[in-house]
């Protein structure tokens, strides 16, 4: 699916493909995450259809990995934009493309998880329909909590 944003600049929003390990990388890397590269393969290999990224300009400049982790529930796995292409609506695209292909599979309901302390990508969860189910105090490896938000479809 293609949109325009700002001036001149196309967004296509498709599913990963092994040339876009390093751009998801270097995606990684400017929002602060260390996934292990392998991460990408395991997906790109077990879950294909719901590893999508987003192109500009021939650059990566968001990935959202999704999984069908039950035939009838979705999991939003992980989601990011590049830095310098935040706000512009990217991160709602990827998301808006993963449940229609959830859709598609069949899911009913998706989860995911979110850091308590992520108040944008909260935000941006809440705008495209989930809602928060639980918190779960110590939740990740550095102590800090998660919000468990779900939406059926
Ligand atoms: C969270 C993230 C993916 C948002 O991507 P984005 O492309 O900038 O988001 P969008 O432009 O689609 O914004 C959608 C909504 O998110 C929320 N949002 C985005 N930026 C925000 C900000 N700076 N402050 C508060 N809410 C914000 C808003 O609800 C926004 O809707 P609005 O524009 O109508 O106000 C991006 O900030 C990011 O990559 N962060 C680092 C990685 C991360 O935290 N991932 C989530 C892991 S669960």
């Amino acid at each position: 699916m293609k949109a325009r944003y700002g001036e001149k600049k196309t967004v296509t929003i498709r599913r990963f493909e092994p040339r876009d390990l390093g751009g998801v990388l270097e995606v990684d890397a400017e929002v602060g995450g260390d996934h292990d590269p392998v991460l990408f393969t395991v997906f790109y290999e077990s879950h294909p259809s719901t590893l999508l990224v987003a192109e500009s300009e021939g650059q990566i400049i968001g990935v959202v990995v999704g999984f069908r982790q039950s035939p009838s529930e979705g999991r939003v796995f992980w989601l990011a934009v590049r830095p310098g292409h935040h706000g512009l609506g990217i991160g709602c695209r990827l998301i808006t493309d993963l449940m229609a292909i959830f859709r598609k599979l069949g899911v009913i309901k998706v989860i995911l998880e979110v850091r308590m302390g992520n108040q944008k990508a909260q935000s941006l969860y809440a705008k495209m329909g989930f809602g928060m189910a639980t918190a779960c105090p110590d939740y990740y490896p550095d102590g800090e909590g998660a919000i468990i938000m779900t939406r059926p479809l």
